[in-house]
């Protein structure tokens, strides 16, 4: 199941739906209201552990069996979930061994959810139980759509159960404490390790000197948690072998190694939930990075907010129309579900005031309720075209999170570095441009991709380097920045110095690196159009500033009015086989980002689809998937003032409405087009 991708028979449209709140008399109406809104799918129970099993091993699945026959028979299929994402109070009072500790390692009280030990043996027998008499009872029920494993995992436990299995943990990956104190390099401040058992988490008011520890933690925190998951999906697999497996996750969220988790799914999902400010930019970022999980491989949105939150400080209603460009702009970038959470708002508890289809007391007539249907019956109208099909990509953005957790140990440079900040000024740069990007992890196969992009990848390991090495040397662009290839894995700093085991590609040797406080208070000066600039042209940057010298490398742009290094170089390139590696030494202006990366793909013949100057009419957002059958689909989103869009030449549908363009689309504000050539022109891509 998990090489090829699922042929949904419909774009999935439900969401979260959590009947054991409701009377029978409210879930009869549920599932006429369901068909009514065009809902296909419904996800649950996810809170329903106790529902489903008051005492061990007493199961009380008829309720569920009721709800899962009654929406069948309304058209809604089940997103089924194991119910194991909330932990019973009668488990934790007979277990407590699975109440979870803080990170001072204090036991913590029962209650909230997404808390369980996750090395507890007590939890891993309970939930594959559940998830077990789950499958065997559903398997054959003909709603049976997708397995929905726990819910948005990521709580660390600090417990001496979880200190113990770290242990052994980094037992099996050092294989001798030798090895581990030369690679944690234990030799600083005397912290060399004398027996296993002396090693104790990272706790708060504990070991905090070691990164290589830190790292580690989380590391064997992650994959403890998916472990608790992996050992669902092997129960639901073994009974029902042909149902797809997922469990939702939430786009940049920093615990949990998403790259490692997508192996043991069949197919990703995510919970979309941007802050009412969020740019469209930052929501593109999360759902390509949740893309690249898979390589590029269509996920599913698992969840969003109808209209507003309950958990921002301003839960703020989403204005009419927004909800359909946030589901239509997830569809662009590879999603083939459109999901919410939730149903009914419930009546008590500290989500009865976040959004869903029904509001308290609401009806059909609500303005939620009819967006919702409306979109639904889009969607419907939509048949299989958009399902499937693949987001094409010639650049590849580099995301880590191990690269990610070692920055956060980071002490110093700046207390300014933001890891997701820095990658997402990229992505924005080639997402203003219309350039399609794939976010990946460095171990990922790179051999497609013309562009590689690694903004700030501090670790890296010699294997992923020489990967990219390869790649350049076969013709593509890297492009690298400040404070990167530093260490590896275990955050040991290369005995080169940076970049370490890319200083060939990138021709350079960083020499020291400057730390500078405020916003863009350094200013570089471009001394090559290479840059896509003019020369002599000032412009600001900020964050970082390596000194470094050239080894091969050409100058393109210089510090200049910056401390005691105006002149030296801060961009660089350099000619490395068939291809070339980047190097901006301090963060410039998302502007000369965009210009620098513009002019890199220009060169490799990747051009923006709607632009001669490379900056696009409005503010209209363009995403191009291809289905399965050939079929090209150019999403066009309008995220702000009505604005025209020139077409690439050719005629074309608007699948949503029939319409048809040749030249140039007006967009109205929060508009969405998605179009279908009709005729034949080059393909801009
Ligand atoms: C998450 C959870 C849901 C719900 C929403 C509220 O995504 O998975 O159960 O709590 O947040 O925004
Ligand atoms: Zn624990």
């Amino acid at each position: 199941m998990s090489d090829d991708y699922i042929s949904w028979p419909h774009i999935l449209y439900g969401g979260d739906y959590n009947p054991e709140q409701w009377p029978e008399s409210v879930r009869e109406e549920d599932s006429h209201l369901m068909e009514r809104a065009n809902w296909n799918i419904a996800t649950l129970p996810v809170f329903g552990w106790v529902s489903l099993e008051p005492e061990e091993g007493r199961y009380t699945f008829e309720w569920l069996d009721h709800v899962l026959d009654d929406l069948a028979n309304h058209g809604v299929s089940a997103c089924l979930a194991t119910a194991t994402a909330s932990v019973p109070a009668w488990v934790d009072q007979k277990y407590p061994d699975i109440l979870t500790a803080d990170d001072k390692g204090a036991r913590r009280r029962h209650g909230n959810r997404h808390t369980f030990c996750p090395t507890s043996p007590n939890f891993r027998r309970l939930s594959t139980n559940l998830a077990r008499r789950m499958a065997e009872r559903y398997k054959d029920h003909p709603s049976l759509m997708l397995w929905h494993i726990g819910n948005e995992y990521g709580t660390y436990c600090w417990c001496e159960n979880c200190a113990a299995a770290f242990r052994a943990w980094l037992e099996a990956r050092y294989g001798s404490l030798d090895a581990l104190n030369r690679r944690w390099y234990t030799s600083f401040w005397g912290h060399t390790y004398t027996d296993w058992s002396q090693i104790e988490p990272p706790y708060a008011n504990g070991e905090r000197s070691i990164q290589a520890l830190q790292i580690d933690w989380r590391r064997f925190q992650s994959d403890s948690l998916l472990a608790c998951c992996a050992a669902e999906a092997a129960v639901l697999r073994e009974v029902t072998p042909g149902v797809p497996i997922t469990t939702n996750m939430m786009g940049p969220f920093s615990p949990l190694d998403y790259h490692k988790w997508a192996k043991v799914l069949d197919v990703v999902s995510w919970d979309n939930y941007p802050g009412p400010d969020s740019p469209p930019s930052d929501i593109a970022f999360n759902h390509a990075l949740m893309r690249g999980l898979k390589e590029g491989k269509p996920f599913l949105l698992m969840e969003q907010s109808p209209s507003q939150q309950n958990w921002q400080p301003y839960n703020r209603l989403k204005p009419p129309g927004q909800l359909r460009l946030q589901s239509f702009q997830a569809m662009a970038h590879g999603a083939d579900s459109v999901m919410y959470f939730q149903w009914r708002r419930g009546r008590g508890g500290i989500e009865k005031l976040h959004g869903a289809v029904m509001e308290h007391g609401g009806t059909p007539e609500n303005r939620v309720f009819k967006e919702v249907a409306a979109l639904g019956a889009e969607l419907k109208a939509l048949g299989t075209q958009t399902i499937g099909g693949r987001v094409p990509a010639r650049v590849a953005l580099l995301f880590s999170w191990e690269n990610w957790w070692a920055l956060q140990a980071s002490s110093g440079p700046s207390k300014d570095l933001d890891y997701l900040k820095v990658c997402r000024a990229f992505h924005a740069a080639l997402h203003g441009l219309g350039i399609q990007t794939d976010i990946l992890s460095p171990d990922a196969d790179l051999s497609h991709y013309d562009v590689i992009v690694a903004p700030l990848l501090y670790m890296i390991t010699p294997e992923q380097a020489n990967r990219i090495r390869q790649r350049v040397k076969d013709g593509a662009s890297l492009v690298a920045t400040f404070f990167s290839f530093m260490v590896d894995d275990c955050d040991t700093v290369y005995l080169e110095g940076a970049p370490g085991p890319l200083h060939d590609v990138l021709g350079i040797h960083v020499e020291e690196t400057d730390a500078i406080e405020g916003e863009w208070n350094g200013e570089i000066r471009v001394t090559d159009a290479r840059t896509g600039m003019d020369i002599g042209e000032a412009v600001r940057a900020g964050l970082l500033a390596d000194r470094i010298n050239l080894r091969g490398a050409e100058t393109l742009a210089t510090y200049d009015g910056i401390r005691f290094y105006a002149g030296e170089p801060c961009a660089t390139v350099n000619a490395f086989g068939n291809g070339k590696g980047y190097y901006l030494a301090t963060l410039p202006d998302t502007y000369v980002i965009r210009r620098l990366l513009l002019a890199i793909c220009k060169e490799l013949d990747i051009s923006p689809p709607f632009m001669d100057d490379g900056f696009p009419a409005g503010v209209v957002e363009s995403s191009i998937r291809i289905s399965p059958d050939g079929t090209e689909l150019l999403y066009l989103l309008q995220h702000g003032s009505p604005a025209t869009v020139v077409l690439p030449r050719a005629e074309y549908e608007d699948i949503l409405t029939g319409d048809r363009f040749s030249e140039a689309v007006r967009m109205k504000e929060r508009d969405v087009k998605i179009l279908r050539r009709i005729g034949a022109s080059a393909n801009p891509h």
